[in-house]
This record gives structure tokens, sequence and C-alpha cells, in this order.
């Protein structure tokens, strides 16, 4: 089974992705960490972040080993993957490798779970099952704010606000497998939602869905 989240930054997509994975021991992939790790290597190597052809060659080289680091939770990379995210030959180089996860879950494994922002509409259209996962805004510059200051790293609401507004309207606007739902996706609005409301909530879509 192939289950896909998608949803704007800061919607708790991941979270209930990861939660979903555990509960019902599937393979987690999470993408937006491919287009953070072409982002990081573009901002280590002090590349100009419109360079197409330095993306390209740094989305083709990409050691999949190097998803953990943890320097890829930062603002400046998130930014960073937004903008290499908008091109074209970036997104096709890094289609193959999720194609191929979402294809051939680990052994052992019951399915696999992906959240991005193009899973339901262009990596996985056949998905069994497609979530949308989203929230006002200002709610999710709040929980980011707070998952900031939790991890005791400085954070500024405004900033934070900023952040998201900008990456929103780049990641909606792009030409190239912009965020948005499937036609056939759930939409679940999470601004008024625990994300155990929201876990409860999936695992019963899940269930309820007929095996095909
Ligand atoms: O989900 P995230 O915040 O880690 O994603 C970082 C950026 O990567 C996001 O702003 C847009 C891009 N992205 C994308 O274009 N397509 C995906 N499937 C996942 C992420």
């Amino acid at each position: 089974m192939i289950i896909a989240i998608d949803g704007p930054s800061a919607s708790g997509k991941g979270t209930l992705a990861k939660k979903i994975a555990a509960e019902l021991n599937f393979s987690y992939l999470d993408t937006g960490k491919l287009y953070r790790a072409v982002g990081f290597n573009m901002l280590r190597q002090n590349k100009d972040l419109g360079d197409e052809i330095a993306a390209l060659n740094m989305a083709k080289m990409l050691d999949y080993n190097d998803l953990d680091n943890p320097q890829l939770k930062n603002d400046d990379v998130a930014q960073a993957a937004s903008k290499v995210a908008v091109m074209p030959d970036v997104r096709q180089a890094l289609l193959e490798f999720q194609q191929n996860f979402a294809k051939t879950p680990p052994v052992g494994k019951n399915g696999v779970v992906l959240d991005g922002r193009d899973i339901g509409t262009v990596i996985c259209p056949d998905a069994h099952i497609k979530l949308f996962i989203s929230a006002n805004v200002e709610i999710r510059a709040k929980r980011r704010h707070k998952e900031l200051l939790d991890r005791e790293e400085p954070s500024i609401y405004q900033q934070v606000l900023a952040d998201l507004q900008e990456r929103d309207e780049r990641d909606s606007n792009r030409k190239q497998a912009p965020l948005k739902a499937a036609d056939d996706a759930i939409i679940v609005d999470t601004s008024d939602m625990t994300i155990l409301e929201v876990l409860d909530f999936a695992l019963r879509v899940i269930a309820d869905k007929p095996n095909d």
C-alpha cells in the first residue's frame, strides 16, 4: 500500500507520516529532505541559488545516505530547498529515487508512506490513500515557532510567519509540480486539531479503504 501525504510547510504532515509509518509498520520517506539536501549542498559550496546547472549536478550526485544530516532542518536550508525545487531538471533528477522507493518497500514492511508537495499528483498518482494536510498559516507559524523554542533555537514569530508565507507562495505558484491537492485527495484542515486527532482520522481513512 502506498500512502501519499502532501501539504504546505509546517502543516504537521511529517509528524503524521512518521506516526502512520510506526503504527502500520510502513517505510517512510520525507521527500522534502531530498530538496533540502540539494539546497544544503548549494549553500555549502557557495553556489548562487538560481544556478540551475549547479543545482542539477547536486541533485544527480546526491548521496542518499546524507539525508539524516541534522542541519537539513535549518530554515536557511528550507528556503534554499524551496528555491531549487522550482527547477524542472532538479525535480526530474529526484523523481526516480522517490518512485523506486514507493514501488519497493524494504522486506518486512507492509507498505510505504511518502510526504511532500507533489506525491499524490506527480510521484505516486496511483497511491491508495492521498491525504492533503493543511492549516491556517498563522497556526503553522505558531507551531513552528514553538518547535524552535522547544529545541532552544532562537526564533522570532514574525520572521517564522514571513518565511512560511514566502515558501507557500513559491511552492504553490511554481510551474512544475506545484503544491496542490490531488483531485482524489482527502483534505484535512488541522488548524483546530491535535496531532492525535489527525492520526486517528488518518488511521480510520486507511482502515476503511477497501482493498483493490
Ligand atoms: O517539506 P519540507 O519543508 O522539508 O520541504 C522543503 C522544500 O522542498 C519545500 O519548500 C518545497 C520542496 N519540496 C518540493 O518541492 N516537493 C516535495 N515533494 C517536497 C519538498
